[in-house]
């Protein structure tokens, strides 16, 4: 990434408001111009470990910010990309879902992976595979766009239905979070995600009304359980039972809206996040990360500042902006995370050592300023 044209550092401040709105134009063309010719977003073109795969979480947000932008092909692009890889493993799910109908699960290691090769493959590395969550945002996200651009989701409905059948038939099961860990927990934004996509495509007049009904029942028992064993001082935890915060639950009040954030809970999050999560604005994933250091991470900054966005707090989310303004490098480039305040600085050369430098550019990170600036009006919405 030295390609002069995007040295947005010279010229205003990057926090400006012109600068901020340099950023998120570049970061639209940034995606635009990775974007694989198959539809699938890189996580990150240059980071050893994410090189040459695409996930369902980081694609549906990237996807997200880029319908919310105006760039609606590219989003589009996207949802067949996943839509394919679905149809293409329409036997697998039916297993799955027979299977787990019969009260005969099949083991973690036959479920849909995580995260997959442009072409839709498995790819040949290891990976912290089974995460039910990417499945639920894509399912979101499709029915987001197909509402903002006030059109259907009949292109999709093939690979919605197999969507929805997987999610209702195993969603309750224990999986690897947003942060590719605990296995062995129910993930509080991983139930967030899943409810959100299901809520999604049953309010959309496109689906058959049993799996309507299935889809509405099923997010009715995921909100239930959250209630019960979700939530911990009045905010959502990390997992069923936990009482430890993790930032990963922004999303389910924004920009999911599971729990909105006008709402107590929403609320409640938000604040429990700002007070032990965020440090001037940058925000970490949860205290005990270690991962590269556990640094700050422009994208939750993003997240945190919808949910200010949300309840009308348009300051607060112009700051958290701006802060993950300021992470860009002089080409604008914006990574994963930062590492000016460390939880564990005892712990970054370990992974530095394993995988390199920190991803940079990360596309998700890009999306999350895309969709804020979106959302507080640095970035209009660009002509289709
Ligand atoms: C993060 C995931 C993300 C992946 C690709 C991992 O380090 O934990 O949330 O999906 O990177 O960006």
């Amino acid at each position: 990434m030295t390609d002069a044209k995007y040295d947005v550092h010279t010229g205003s401040d990057i926090r400006d408001a012109a600068g901020l709105t340099q950023l998120a134009k570049l970061s639209v063309e940034l995606i635009l111009r990775l974007q694989d010719g198959t539809g699938a977003y890189p996580a990150s073109p240059t980071f050893s470990a994410y090189r040459g795969y695409c996930w369902f979480r980081d694609g549906a947000f990237i996807a997200d910010a880029m319908s919310a932008a105006g760039a609606r092909d590219s989003a589009e692009r996207f949802f067949d990309w996943c839509a394919r890889i679905l149809i293409d493993r329409e036997a697998q799910i039916h297993d799955i879902v027979s299977q787990a109908r019969s009260g005969n699960p099949v083991p973690d290691a036959n479920m849909l992976p995580t995260r997959f090769t442009f072409a839709g493959g498995d790819g040949e590395d290891e990976w912290w595979d089974f995460q039910l969550d990417g499945f639920g945002t894509w399912l979101w996200a499709v029915a987001e766009h197909t509402r903002r651009y006030d059109t259907d989701l009949t292109r999709w409905s093939e690979a919605i239905t197999l969507t929805v059948d997987y999610l209702t038939s195993s969603w309750h099961r224990p999986c690897f979070d947003w942060w590719e860990e605990n296995a062995d927990q129910v993930h509080v934004s991983t139930l967030a995600c899943i409810a959100a996509g299901l809520d999604a495509v049953a309010t959309n007049d496109s689906l058959d009304s049993e799996l309507q009904r299935d889809a509405l029942q099923t997010s009715a028992s995921i909100r239930t359980t959250i209630l019960k064993q979700g939530l911990s001082g009045g905010h959502l935890a990390k997992w069923l039972g936990s009482a430890a915060v993790d930032a990963s639950t922004l999303s389910a009040v924004a920009p999911l809206g599971l729990f909105p954030a006008p709402g107590d809970i929403g609320g409640a999050t938000l604040e429990a996040i700002d007070r032990s999560l965020n440090v001037d604005g940058g925000v970490h994933r949860y205290l005990a990360d270690t991962f590269f250091g556990g640094g700050q991470w422009p994208l939750l900054s993003c997240f945190l500042g919808l949910g200010y966005a949300a309840q009308g707090d348009r300051n607060r989310a112009l700051h958290q902006l701006s802060w993950a303004a300021a992470t860009s490098d002089s080409t604008g480039a914006l990574p994963e995370q930062v590492g000016q305040h460390l939880l564990d600085a005892s712990m970054t050369q370990e992974w530095v050592d394993r995988w390199g430098p920190v991803a940079q550019p990360l596309l998700w990170s890009h999306a999350m300023f895309i969709r804020l600036a979106v959302e507080v009006g640095v970035l209009e919405v660009l002509p289709a």
